[in-house]
């Protein structure tokens, strides 16, 4: 057991356990969440268990992501009932790992199902979607594990319908649009890709996220006085991952303490990683939010 709000299954970069560091930087109630990089939309999760906003906008560019989202929130009986399905017929396979190369490759082919969607991510590695240059899904599974339960799943996908159904706007488009949506009194929640590994401009579901593009866009936020957070560099030991955002959007950084990451410790290491968060100067003004406790790890500038 944790104190973590409720996840569908494991997705790479997920802020699920970062999120009540972020919500402390967020105002206490406002109109609506809005999350343009939503994945499987863990702040959006945790700030619905604080009942802190009753109005959510979700978007990724990942259709199929999208579409598996909004039948786990609005139909959760039919999503539980198609993925017992899948998930019992790996058993019927001499090699279970083979079971998931047929989704996968039914998948490609055009049967984007949302249980076809969640089955892969519950049973691929680190719950990290990958697509080739194709737009062809090519992760590989997990051969040790047979993707979660279903009574774990159904726990799960439960309590998240509970606190999001009829209450969420799905959208799949790329960030810009979803930022023309936003409006004064809103708060823009963002958590794009990791810099550097995304720049697939060709490919379908991961379009990446170009720093000066990115840069831009975030003007019409401030000129628009729209409330904002984005979770994007970070420091690990002595290394620092990631361009920090340019310093004219007067937002303000602070660190959040994002543990001991998984290849420090395969390392022998025990270097903490901590993970920036943007605030906006008008949400900071506004709200009074304090950003005073976030202690400046020693190295990293800007
Ligand atoms: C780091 S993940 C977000 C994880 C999320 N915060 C969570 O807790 O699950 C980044 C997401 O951005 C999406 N993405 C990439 N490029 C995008 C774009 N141009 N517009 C919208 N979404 C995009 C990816 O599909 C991915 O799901």
């Amino acid at each position: 057991m944790n104190n973590y709000a409720p996840r569908i299954v494991q997705y790479q970069g997920s802020k699920r356990k970062l999120a009540p560091q972020i919500l402390s930087y967020m105002p206490k109630s406002f109109k609506r969440l809005i999350e343009p990089f939503s994945g499987m939309a863990a702040i959006s999760i945790a700030v619905a268990l604080e009942q802190r906003t009753k109005q959510f906008i979700i978007n990724d560019i990942n259709k199929p992501l999208i579409i598996m989202l909004e039948e786990a929130i609005e139909y959760p009986d039919r999503l539980l009932h198609d993925y017992l399905i899948l998930w019992k017929e790996q058993f019927t396979y001499k090699n279970h790992v083979q079971h998931f190369y047929d989704v996968r490759e039914k998948f490609n082919k055009g049967f984007k199902t949302p249980a076809n969607m969640l089955y892969l991510i519950a049973r691929c590695v680190k719950g990290s979607v990958r697509y080739g240059k194709n737009g062809n899904l090519n992760q590989s599974p997990d051969k040790r594990r047979h993707g979660t339960q279903p009574n774990t799943l159904q726990k799960n996908i439960y309590n998240i319908s509970y606190l999001l159904k009829g209450k969420t706007k799905f959208y799949s488009y790329d960030y810009k649009r979803i930022f023309e949506i936003a409006e004064y009194g809103d708060v823009v929640y963002m958590d794009p890709p990791y810099q550097g590994v995304t720049n697939v401009r060709d490919n379908r579901y991961v379009s990446g996220v170009e720093f000066d593009e990115f840069s831009e866009a975030l003007k019409t936020l401030n000129k628009n006085k729209i409330d904002y957070l984005i979770s994007y560099d970070g420091i690990c030991g002595s290394k620092k991952y990631g361009k920090s955002l340019p310093k004219d959007l007067e937002c303000q950084k602070v660190f959040l303490n994002a543990g001991i990451s998984t290849q420090s410790t395969l390392l022998g290491k025990s270097d903490i990683t901590y993970e920036s968060l943007y605030i906006s100067k008008y949400l900071i003004k506004e709200h009074k939010i304090s950003t005073i406790i976030q202690q400046r790890p020693l190295i990293g500038s800007g």
